[in-house]
């Protein structure tokens, strides 16, 4: 019986996914390397030092680690500054009144986050105070599809794997969410996810009669 739902932030609460397009480009600009949407897809769910070594994989150069190490902070300068945009109305559909709807079932809600970023935005948001954990990229070392993000986030909600649900875009958060033995939901890009449990178009559907908790 799931007793939690653990959410991923990025691509399932909000789209930041353009705007960390908009910074990763930059950097390749600024490098001369190819970097294109569909290499962006594949840093979804990926920590920011991994992405870059996606990213650097095509560079013609080899980069010391001081360099990877100041390419990633202007990423992360160039990125925070367009997190300023943020607000309420970047909330994606469904997802104000499936935590309502959670919440009223008394089921608990996590956040399970690789991004560093994750309380900035939550509070751009408005969600900061929403859940009752937040595990994000500052308290893991290993970062998805390694399990650690959910298995902290199903700790911090006093519950064990198979009371949890995670809900996942990318394929790496569903692999992470199978790895620490969870009920996997795929929306969005991971909706087409062969290993998912159940996969949804978007968060919307899950309210549709709670139908994932009904089926476990
Ligand atoms: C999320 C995003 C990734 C991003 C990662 C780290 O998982 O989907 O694209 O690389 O967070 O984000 P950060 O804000 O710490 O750079
Ligand atoms: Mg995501």
């Amino acid at each position: 019986m799931i007793k939690g739902v653990i959410f991923d932030l990025d691509g399932v609460i909000v789209s930041t996914d353009d705007l960390h397009f908009e910074a990763w480009q930059f950097i390749a600009n600024q490098e001369g390397i190819p970097f294109d949407r569909t290499i962006n897809h594949q840093l979804r769910g990926v920590s920011r030092m991994e992405s870059l070594e996606i990213i650097l994989s095509r560079a013609s150069k080899v980069y010391s680690n001081d360099e990877k190490q100041s390419l990633a902070t202007q990423k992360n300068e160039f990125y925070v500054r367009l997190l300023d945009q943020l607000s309420e109305a970047d909330i994606l559909p469904g997802v104000k009144e499936t935590i309502r709807l959670l919440k009223q079932q008394n089921i608990k809600i996590a956040i399970g986050s690789s991004s560093k970023n994750a309380r900035k935005i939550l509070k751009k948001i408005g969600l900061l105070d929403s859940f009752d954990a937040i595990i994000d990229g500052n308290d893991i070392t290993y970062s998805k599809p390694h399990p650690e993000v959910f298995i902290k986030a199903g700790q911090a909600l006093g519950l064990k794997p198979e009371q949890c649900a995670v809900v996942e875009d990318a394929e790496a958060g569903i692999l992470a969410a199978k790895n620490a033995k969870m009920f996997a939901i795929g929306i969005g890009p991971a909706s087409l996810s062969k290993m998912a449990d159940k996969t949804l178009l978007g968060i919307n559907e899950l309210l549709v009669g709670q139908a994932f908790l009904d089926n476990k």
